[in-house]
């Protein structure tokens, strides 16, 4: 018997999968390519690749894997695959094609990169949590500023010869406005889920975080939007184009040390666009481009080639973990668009990014036609909050709408006003957070004897809307106005 080539005990025994076809069929795969698809193998040999192995979904690559096939060049490029034992596995693919003899044979390796991914994710969200904690700081230092005026024109109108003026009012309510606004922004880009995708308009959402985005770069930078009203909508992930928008608005304002400009602009694609881009899907009519131009320190040639390399930094700060346009790749790929960067030593930097347009908004995307008032009511509500503040003032609305309410600072003290008057009650409005027992388990408690009883809860934690008989009742958000929670209640006793 002779023993096997050095070389096939090295291709069969590498942890690296490999594969070799020609043009029709497998000829050979190790036990690493075999483990990684999850087929046995010996049924791999003799089989089509694309019945072994097939790429997701990508246009893009396989439109480049065919061209470089065509060309008989090498390909490499990272793709997610569908394998035959039905799972997918995202990889780094590399084929190679040797000629031998008369025929064209193609090596095949696929680098497993499901490890790499969920270190790469657990950096990347630990990333958001950077960008999270400098929104922190910003916004607390902003929330004193509201709670300065709320408070400070509270103090003055307590003392009776000074009447607050109508002015003074508008000044309270725009701080007020101001302050549930960047809490909303701040949980909407804090909160980890997966990519939701909606059509959404890009110059809502960058005309929206202007304000956020400039508390990153500092006082020495300026911050401009030129946005073009004529854009499309795209098809993407809200909390996704914020973080491609901080990571970028961050980057811009390292490079300018001494100062400079930032303008993050919308337009739509001219046509000699197109063929910059290898790959780019000539089915799609339009791309809308958005771009963060800096006029900064700009790139080395070197520094270009590696942009997007994971932990590729030039910074010296240990902040700095050089994931930051890696992340922006990927997401902008998983959106179906490309990236373009500009940028020359000493001249400034531009990062385009291509998404395709949607070619109509859907109507769900339309604002809904403003609500009439709500209508008052003259139903008994009990009302329960812990906060004696939200009571108090919940209270006070609820009544000027010409409900009688019955109000209590727990579940403990509501559980005992409802034994006494429980047959009067129409409503119950509830906090869900409280100490002792929760609104929920209160709303539970007090339907199992009134099953008549209407419930809305009112809360301040998104978190909450997930308990079961939240999702059942009426729901309304903290902070609320008068007019929400009459109209909200209304809403409830009718339903
Ligand atoms: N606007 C820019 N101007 C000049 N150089 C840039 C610009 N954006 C990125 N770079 C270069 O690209 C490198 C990689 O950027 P990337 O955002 O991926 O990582 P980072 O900013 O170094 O670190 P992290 O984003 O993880 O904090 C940077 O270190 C920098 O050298
Ligand atoms: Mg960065």
């Amino acid at each position: 018997m002779t023993s096997p080539l050095p070389q096939s005990l090295a291709a069969e025994y590498a942890t690296e999968p490999l594969l070799v076809t020609d043009s029709d069929r497998v000829r050979f795969a190790n036990q690493a390519f075999a483990d990684l698809v999850g087929v046995p193998q010996a049924e791999i040999e003799g089989r089509g690749i694309d019945q072994i192995v097939t790429i997701i979904d990508e246009p893009m690559v396989v439109e480049r894997l065919r061209n470089a096939l065509r060309q008989g060049q090498p390909f490499r490029g990272e793709a997610t695959c569908h394998t035959a034992s039905g799972g997918t596995v995202p990889v780094e693919m590399t084929v190679i094609p040797v000629v031998s003899g008369t025929e064209t044979l193609y090596v095949v390796s696929g680098l497993d990169l499901r490890h790499r991914k969920r270190l790469e994710h657990k950096l990347w969200q630990s990333q958001r949590l950077d960008a999270v904690t400098q929104l922190v700081d910003w916004i607390s230092h902003e929330m004193n500023d509201a709670v300065q005026v709320i408070a400070g024109f509270a103090e003055l109108s307590g003392q009776t010869s000074r009447q607050l003026k109508r002015d003074d009012i508008r000044v309270i309510e725009r701080a007020s406005r101001r302050a549930t606004r960047m809490l909303s922004q701040l949980l909407d880009f804090a909160r980890r889920r997966p990519a939701a995708r909606t059509p959404i308009d890009l110059n809502e959402v960058i005309a929206q975080w202007h304000d956020l985005l400039e508390p990153l770069i500092g006082a020495d930078i300026r911050l401009f939007a030129d946005l073009d009203p004529a854009a499309p909508p795209i098809f993407a992930d809200r909390g996704e184009i914020q973080h491609i928008l901080i990571n970028l608005v961050t980057n811009a304002r390292d490079a300018m040390p001494g100062g400079g400009t930032v303008t993050i602009a919308t337009r739509m694609t001219k046509p000699d666009e197109r063929i910059k881009f290898e790959g780019l899907d000539e089915r799609l009519a339009e791309y809308v481009v958005m771009s963060v131009t800096d006029t900064g320190i700009g790139m080395t040639a070197e520094t270009k080639a590696n942009l997007f390399q994971p932990f590729f930094t030039t910074k010296g700060d240990p902040g700095a973990r050089g994931l930051g346009l890696a992340t922006v790749q990927e997401i902008v790929r998983e959106a179906g668009g490309l990236l373009w960067v500009r940028s020359q030593p000493d001249a400034g930097t531009s990062v385009e990014i291509h998404f395709p347009a949607l070619a109509a908004v859907t109507p769900a995307a339309r604002p809904a036609p403003p609500a009439a008032p709500p209508r008052p009511g003259n139903e008994t509500i009990l009302l329960v909050d812990d906060d004696p503040g939200v009571l108090r003032f919940a209270q006070r609305g609820l009544e000027l709408y010409g409900y009688q309410v019955v109000a209590a600072q727990s579940a403990a003290e509501a559980t005992a006003i409802a034994a006494e008057r429980g047959g009067e009650i129409a409503l119950l409005v509830t906090d869900v957070m409280m100490p002792g027992q929760r609104g929920t388990g209160l709303a539970q408690e007090l339907l199992a004897d009134w099953p008549h009883l209407k419930v809305l809860f009112i809360s301040g934690y998104s978190g909450d809307e997930s308990a079961e008989v939240v999702r059942r009742a009426a729901y309304l958000g903290k902070p609320f106005s008068i007019e929400e929670l009459a109209g909200a209640a209304r809403g409830a006793l009718e339903t």
